[in-house]
């Protein structure tokens, strides 16, 4: 175990003496000769790493160790530079985030490195949630591409650019799983299932680090919010989660588990708590958990201002107090404390105190430090703006983010096969909405040093798709109305673009006479970026605004009419069919050229919904994999007024081909415990054009120690077919999807029982089999 419990006090002298100079000299050299060779090629060893790490702490005093564990937000404005500075180069600074550009970053690192009396780099932190310069989409429609290759390959590119302008760490992924889309944090994480929460939580940890920490182009990668968090009761972003055990182990901790398990250096705990314990002030979760049941290797930081927190929950006494029981919880580093409240600040007299030990902090720093030597930071600490300009403007980043945004979009409704547009038929389109040219909100929310002058908007996208023969009209149709309260994004980082100033009497009717002279209309509607996000949670699923009554006026005028969605929330559109519905998300940099690769047949829509999509937000918590309860028969009729069912099942989505399932089966009827089994089925393109479909397998546990839900995904694999083609897709179910953990004997377990499996392309899944798991 990392921290070596102690109750006798330490106490350590400020300075080390002549002879411990002279070791700590030898072993610096030595160390340093281990560590010769550049992390960014070999991988240093855990000993090197250490010998290093430990020579330094032997020099440290507990103020230079308490500022090892202290993260400031550096905005880049002048009066924050300055007393940013002054932190750092009193070496009470280990960390800095929010600061983007190199000469930026440079210029703190230089203070670190030369004016600090250790010259102990600072290790950059940052937001890099869906791409840096080039914004790939948002988390949630990467993860509705089912495509973990692609999804680890969006984080690579977010990764290279990251680290060419010196930032080494990604406050990402989140991984939290969300099944109440009020949370406007739904957006940042994979939606609601565990399963696939996992396996898009691992690809991002490979894509932001590479083979290994230190890699070149890569950087840490920070999974959070550790953990519950997108359980907040009611949707509301940092209120209290009350979670059972059930929920817990088998939903809620799993994509960190996975994250953990693909390596991932640093795992960021939440704001709220855990049965009443603040998540930064938890042993049980950041030491019992993570480490010693898990193996985390890394280092723990808060989220902004957590440690603080503790004693604003009522938890800590004081700062003093918060200080302690974060360390103690097993919290390496304090981020963004409120300036002079650090409550890492207070470790020293903590350790002078007797209320910390000297190995306790030391714990804590070495994680700090072994990063920071693991990076690479010691041998280049700083950004190099020339090769970082070169890397920022790479064609191959958008590439990657056009092919992201085309495989993310979820086709939900296409009647008429009026997608994708014939082009001798269609000869006049009308593309109305509030999102249709708005590039900073086709970026989405978290995204700070995009250039919107290059991002396509839809608008943009589908004029220079429709070249000279189609005629294309454009009006917004509608404002977007302001929030009741402002967010903390809209002014400075979050750099909002002022909306157009149009007054919506005028305008409906203007957009409605441009559809009805048009053959089909376009219309662009859903939320703008502030309004889903941190701090962007919200009492209602409605179209904000007046796009619901614009969009109810465009289709009375009898036109085809195509919605694209720009949102990452099950929109309520309250029973208004358009011909066609397709979920384009927030679709990043390359969004509008994509959506009209798509409009135009030049790709075909293969995404497949990460959540269920309810019909309205009363039937909220809604998820397929829910328990059985009294009578079954009847869970259609849950509620008097409308049926239990959602509108869009998770995991579905259309193609412009069809696709059919058969000749499923379990390769043998019976399995002992331990043992895995192959599922396999058959999939065929039954349409006329190359296509994609994701093959999904789901399984149920018919009786056990604990009752089990309804469905449970446990398999998929995304796959291109051409016209008539089969394909045999294999899964295998092996003793770690078969498991799950009971509240009955507060473990895991995998019982003797029968399983019911199904596959098919979402979870409404027809195609079915058993399988027993029985002692031989
Ligand atoms: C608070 C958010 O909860 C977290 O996700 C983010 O990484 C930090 N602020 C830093 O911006």
């Amino acid at each position: 175990m990392r921290r070596v419990p102690s109750t006798s006090h330490v106490r350590t002298r400020r300075f080390p003496t002549l002879l411990q100079g002279a070791a700590i000299g030898l072993a610096l050299v030595a160390a340093t000769a281990a560590t010769a060779r550049t992390p960014e090629t070999t991988p240093l060893t855990d000993a090197a790493v250490r010998a290093r790490a430990d020579a330094l702490l032997a020099q440290m005093t507990p103020e230079e160790k308490a500022g090892q564990l202290t993260q400031y937000f550096d905005f880049p404005v002048p009066a924050e530079a300055k007393r940013v500075a002054d932190e750092v180069r009193a070496g009470r600074a280990g960390s800095l985030l929010f600061l983007s550009e190199p000469d930026q970053i440079n210029q703190m690192q230089k203070i670190a490195v030369e004016q600090t009396r250790l010259k102990i780099p600072l290790l950059f932190g940052f937001d890099v949630i869906h791409g840096l310069r080039t914004i790939m989409p948002v988390p949630i429609a990467m993860a509705a591409t089912w495509d973990p290759k692609l999804v680890e390959k969006g984080q690579a590119v977010a990764a290279a650019e990251a680290r060419s302008v010196g930032i080494h760490w990604a406050f990402a992924p989140m991984v939290d799983i969300a099944r109440d889309p009020r949370w406007g944090r739904i957006v940042e994480g994979a939606g609601e299932d565990a399963y696939l929460g996992s396996v898009m939580a691992a690809a991002q940890v490979r894509g932001f680090q590479g083979p290994n920490i230190g890699a070149a182009n890569h950087i840490i990668a920070g999974p959070k919010h550790f953990a519950g968090y997108g359980a907040a009761l009611g949707g509301r972003d940092y209120d209290e989660v009350d979670l059972s055990d059930n929920q817990l182990w088998n939903t809620y901790l799993k994509p960190f588990k996975a994250a953990v398990d693909a390596g991932a250096g640093n795992i960021m705990s939440a704001y709220m708590g855990l049965n009443g314990v603040p998540a930064s002030g938890n042993h049980w979760l950041l030491t019992k958990v993570l480490r010693d049941t898990w193996g985390f290797k890394g280092f723990v930081v808060t989220d902004a201002g957590a440690a603080h927190d503790l004693a604003t929950h009522g938890y800590a006494r004081d700062n003093a107090d918060a200080g302690v029981r974060a360390l103690t919880a097993g919290v390496d580093m304090e981020m963004a404390p409120p300036f002079g409240e650090s409550a890492y600040r207070t470790l020293p007299a903590s350790l002078a105190a007797g209320k910390v030990t000297t190995a306790q902090l030391d714990g804590a720093v070495r994680t700090i430090l072994e990063t920071k030597i693991r990076m690479g930071l010691f041998e280049h600490p700083y950004a190099d703006a020339g090769k970082s300009a070169r890397i920022l403007a790479d064609p191959a980043h958008r590439e990657t983010a056009r092919i992201a945004a085309e495989r993310s979009a979820v086709l939900l409704i296409n009647d008429d096969k009026l997608l994708p547009f014939d082009r001798t038929r269609v000869k006049s389109l009308a593309v109305i909405g509030p999102l249709a040219d708005a590039a900073r909100d086709t970026v989405g929310p978290w995204v700070f040093a995009q250039d919107d002058k290059e991002t396509v908007t839809v608008l943009a996208g589908i004029k220079a798709k429709a070249g000279r023969d189609i005629r294309v009209d454009y009006a917004p149709g509608v404002t977007m109305p302001a929030r009741l309260f402002p967010s903390i994004f809209d002014a400075g980082v979050g750099k909002a673009a002022p909306r157009p100033d149009i007054d919506d009497a005028t305008e409906i009717p203007r957009a409605v006479a441009l559809a009805r002279s048009a053959d089909v209309a376009v219309l662009v509607l859903g939320e703008a970026q502030n309004m889903i996000g941190e701090f962007a949670s919200r009492s209602s699923l409605d179209l904000p605004g007046r796009q619901q009554e614009l969009l109810d006026a465009v289709i009375a005028t009898g036109k085809p009419v195509v919605v694209l969605l720009m949102s990452a929330r099950p929109i309520d559109m309250k029973g208004s069919k358009p011909t066609a519905l397709m979920n384009i998300w927030y679709p990043g940099t390359q969004g509008g050229t994509a959506v009209a690769n798509l409009l135009f047949g030049d790709a075909v829509p293969g995404g497949k919904l990460p959540f269920t999509w309810a019909r309205d937000i009363g039937q909220i918590p809604l998820t397929y994999a829910h328990l059985t309860s009294h009578q079954p028969a009847n869970a259609e009729k849950r509620y008097w007024n409308e049926p239990n069912s959602p509108l869009f099942p998770f995991g579905y989505g259309l193609s412009y081909s069809s696709f059919s399932f058969s000749n499923l089966k379990v390769a043998r009827p019976s399995i002992a415990p331990g043992e895995s089994v192959d599922v396999t089925v058959d999939m065929t393109n039954t349409g006329q054009r190359t296509a994609d479909d994701v093959a999904q397998l789901y399984i149920h546990q018919r009786f056990g120690s604990s009752a089990r839900p309804v469905r449970e995904l446990k398999g998929f694999q995304r796959v291109t077919l051409k016209p008539g083609e089969t394909r045999s897709i294999r899964f295998t179910l092996s003793p770690e999807e078969l498991r799950y953990w009971t509240a009955s004997s507060g473990t895991w377990v995998q019982d003797e029982t029968t399983f019911d499996v199904w596959a098919g392309d979402s979870s409404a899944a027809t195609l079915a089999a058993t399988f027993d798991v029985k002692k031989p």
